[in-house]
């Protein structure tokens, strides 16, 4: 199948990037020449909080700024030496309560400076990370601190009220951070411990295979998988960090998503931190005004973002770009949902700067298929992967297709940054790896004859509205809690801004009528029980839902509906 954008080029930008000429850099790549950076190669240990943080202060450059925060309230700067001592006092914080080596540490608050001061002082005692994102209501909170068997977690005194702590039997300790923390039991002052603790502390030495962090992700079924990943992460949040947002010592680097997200730890804390940049937190909400703001003050060199943040961004108009200076921006990339040509366009014309799509998955740990300063660009495509590592389209027997062939875009295993397994879930774990050296990662592409691979969407239910990925499992399960409906199918609608919208199809119980007033309820109700990304910004009622003769609702007739396209075959469907 030829797209039809394939004869735009955009030509390289940057032949001078880190990444050199990328056929030839492919081509004698070895990821042991990247592991050579890391105390392993003379310890034969690691870790990451240390190869990020410390290992720069010992070389010297412990002044350099690591971190510039703001918000609407604060405005503050660490350098990588006080991330050290902060973090070493945390990691103490951490092991006077008793947690060690492998255990499950939650963070669940904002971004602030103490979420990430959180965050490496965990990894410092060796514990697993489990980030939460602030809007997560009691469901969702309970279902992944209940799940990964989480010990102790850090939160604010607002998000505390969310914590089913009667219900979590293994949650032993939760680190209040702010002002008037009650002193129940189990709880800690933040504020007050790390003031007590002391700034030097024992890192732990870890294995490559030792345990880091661990993000939940939706996939169509089921509830959300815990996507486990370990410190050999590290080498390729390193290399990409290198060659992808090709960041050099002077590089001002802002990543707009939460650690929440897999894009906010990886891209967000790992790899600026392990090249040794300056990382740029804003804390609030999205606003264009406040966007530009930011990139001026600080002279954000590379920023990383995603489409939905872009197409906004181009809604909000040239005039507002005026105002300020963003002429310090020389590096943008996007990540999470397929980037518009007519957003690079854009991108080329208000910013002077193409932006770099870039593909990967909570699943894959790193990017892994790029769009490169030193290579040219196809708006539209994905790009090419990155050295180190093959990627392909197959078919569903593991053939590789030629050219212009749509099939399952499938990575050769393994790489430094593949997950290790599926918390507690061998079986779903498994089902990623069902063709023999394969992973296998749900989305649909084709590669043209120059080795750029071409987005084509989901082979699977999940939604993917405004880089954000959403289970319908999970909204239907919490649909259905609600007294008025009876069953519920929840499907993602394309959108022109958000990529796609939730849009719930929903059959009411006996005694309900359908009404406006009623739709309100029902997506406020998964606002408040899930989060409010998950809830349907639309309803439609019907009579009846289809359905499989074993009950299933079949999601791909709702879609089919919707879209007004022929349902296909239907000699599963109840009745
Ligand atoms: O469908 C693909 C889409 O987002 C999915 C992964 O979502 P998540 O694990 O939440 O990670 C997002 C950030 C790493 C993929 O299976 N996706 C991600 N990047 C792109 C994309 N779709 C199109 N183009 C991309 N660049």
């Amino acid at each position: 199948m030829m797209n039809q954008l394939q004869g735009e080029v955009i030509a390289a930008v940057a032949p001078s990037s880190n990444l050199g000429d990328y056929e030839t850099t492919y081509n004698e790549f070895k990821w042991e020449d990247v592991e050579k950076e890391f105390s392993w190669s003379t310890t034969g240990r690691l870790n990451l909080a240390y190869e990020a943080i410390d290992r720069h202060v010992d070389a010297g450059r412990g002044g350099k700024t690591a971190l510039l925060y703001s918000d609407a309230e604060r405005d503050e700067s660490y350098t990588y030496e006080d991330l050290q001592l902060q973090s070493n006092k945390f990691a103490n914080v951490l092991r006077n309560l008793g947690v060690s080596k492998g255990d499950r540490v939650f963070v669940f608050m904002p971004r602030t400076p103490e979420l990430y001061v959180s965050i490496l002082g965990t990894i410092k005692v060796g514990a697993v990370v489990g980030p939460l994102f602030e809007a997560f209501m009691e469901t969702a909170v309970k279902d992944r601190l209940e799940d990964s068997g989480a010990v102790a977690l850090i939160t604010t005194p607002t998000l505390l009220a969310r914590v089913k702590r009667d219900e979590l039997p293994e949650l032993k300790n939760i680190i209040v951070v702010g002002n008037d923390v009650p002193t129940d039991d189990g709880l800690t002052d933040y504020r007050s411990a790390m003031s007590e603790a002391s700034s030097e502390t024992e890192i732990e030495w870890l294995e490559r295979e030792d345990g880091l962090i661990i993000h939940y992700t939706s996939g169509s079924t089921g509830k959300p998988k815990g996507v486990y990943h370990v410190q050999n992460n590290m080498i390729q949040h390193y290399y990409t960090g290198k060659v992808v947002l090709d960041l050099k010592e002077d590089d001002i680097y802002w990543c707009t998503a939460d650690p929440g997200w897999v894009t906010g730890t990886s891209y967000g804390i790992f790899a600026p931190w392990l090249n040794g940049a300056t990382n740029v937190v804003r804390g609030g909400r999205f606003s264009p005004a406040d966007w530009y703001q930011t990139i001026q003050k600080y002279g954000v060199t590379v920023w990383y973002s995603a489409p939905t943040a872009f197409r906004m961004l181009m809604g909000a108009g040239e005039d507002i770009i005026a105002q300020y200076d963003l002429s310090s921006l020389r590096h943008i990339l996007s990540v999470g949902e397929p980037l518009n040509p007519e957003v690079v366009r854009w991108g080329v014309k208000v910013y002077g700067q193409r932006i770099h799509d870039t593909w990967w998955m909570t699943e894959t740990g790193a990017q892994l298929i790029c769009n490169y300063p030193s290579l040219p660009m196809k708006p539209g495509s994905m790009g090419r992967p990155i050295p180190g590592v093959e990627a392909a389209i197959v078919d569903d027997n593991g053939k590789v297709l030629p050219p212009y062939r749509m099939g399952n875009l499938a990575i050769k295993t393994p790489w430094p940054s593949m997950m290790r397994k599926i918390w507690n879930n061998p079986t779903k774990y498994e089902e990623y790896f069902r063709i023999d050296g394969w992973y296998i990662s749900g989305d649909s592409a084709y590669q043209d004859e120059d080795g750029y691979f071409w987005f084509q969407g989901r082979i699977d239910d999940v939604i993917n509205s405004s880089g954000e990925r959403i289970g319908p499992f999970e909204v239907e399960s919490k649909l259905v809690e609600h007294p008025a409906v009876a069953e519920a199918g929840v499907i993602g609608k394309p959108d022109p801004t958000r990529g796609e919208i939730i849009k719930a199809f929903i059959s009411l119980r006996e005694g309900y009528e359908p009404s406006d007033e009623l739709k309100e309820e029902i997506a406020k109700f998964v606002k408040i029980g899930l989060s409010a990304h998950a809830a349907p910004r639309e309803i439609e009622f019907k009579d009846k839902l289809p359905k499989t003769r074993s009950g299933k609702i079949m999601r791909r007739v709702l879609k089919a509906w919707e879209l007004q396209l022929p349902v296909g075959d239907l000699s599963t469907i109840e009745d």
